[in-house]
């Protein structure tokens, strides 16, 4: 049987990228990831990647337009018959175009407790750091599907970490990635699976109805 083809977008360290290979290596995820698109010519995960021998690109090349850069995205999503998209730190906004034809085939991980400490402007270690700053106790990261909107599509998973208020946004940044490490993978599998269900905007996972 075809396993899924996904395209993991990366902008750095590629942790959760690292997370998604080790879970497809270890069974979990009966999927392969068939190419790698990063915002960065110098991120680490793109060297991740390589190591693995998967096919790895750069978008958006400098002055991009939006249309420009919908064509690009898609001509190589289509080069290689992607079924599903991540958003595994990929710190650009994915033109709508591209968001339209994968309608609820792009998943990203946002690191905070949708709709807490998201949309413009929060984003990696920014978000940390209002979380230290608004001295919240519980956080956490969030699994959605991406549409239109910034951090506004459909949540699929979410965990939280408890704070005291004596972490630093480092700190606090490391507890949180270890929880998207967790349920990334797991919502990739569910998808994978087929086990996922849009019921008026809110997703479920097949079986838990059944209760
Ligand atoms: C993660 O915290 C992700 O939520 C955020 O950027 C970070 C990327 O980490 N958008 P990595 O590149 O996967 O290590």
């Amino acid at each position: 049987m075809r396993r899924v083809r996904i395209a993991v977008m990366i902008s750095g360290g590629g942790s959760n990228l690292q997370a998604l290979m080790d879970a497809i290596d270890s069974g979990q995820i009966p999927a392969e990831i068939a190419l790698v698109i990063s915002s960065d010519k110098k991120a680490y995960g793109l060297d991740r990647a390589k190591k693995r021998g998967i096919p790895v690109d750069c978008l958006p090349e400098k002055e991009m337009s939006e249309d420009l850069l919908s064509e690009e995205i898609l001509r190589r999503l289509h080069a290689f018959s992607i079924d599903l998209v991540l958003l595994a730190g990929y710190l650009k906004k994915i033109p709508e175009k591209v968001v339209k034809v994968y309608e609820e085939g792009i998943i990203n991980v946002h690191p905070s407790l949708i709709p807490a400490f998201s949309g413009k402007g929060f984003y990696g270690e920014k978000v940390h750091r209002a979380v230290h700053e608004r001295g919240v106790k519980i956080t956490g990261a969030t699994v959605h599907f991406v549409n239109e909107g910034m951090d506004e599509g459909p949540i699929i998973l979410q965990e939280s970490v408890s704070l005291t208020g004596l972490e630093t946004p480092e700190e606090i940044g490391k507890k949180v990635l270890e929880v998207e490490h967790r349920i990334l993978p797991k919502a990739v599998e569910l998808f994978v699976k087929n086990k996922l269900k849009n019921q008026q905007g809110r997703i479920l996972v097949k079986g838990d109805e059944v209760r």
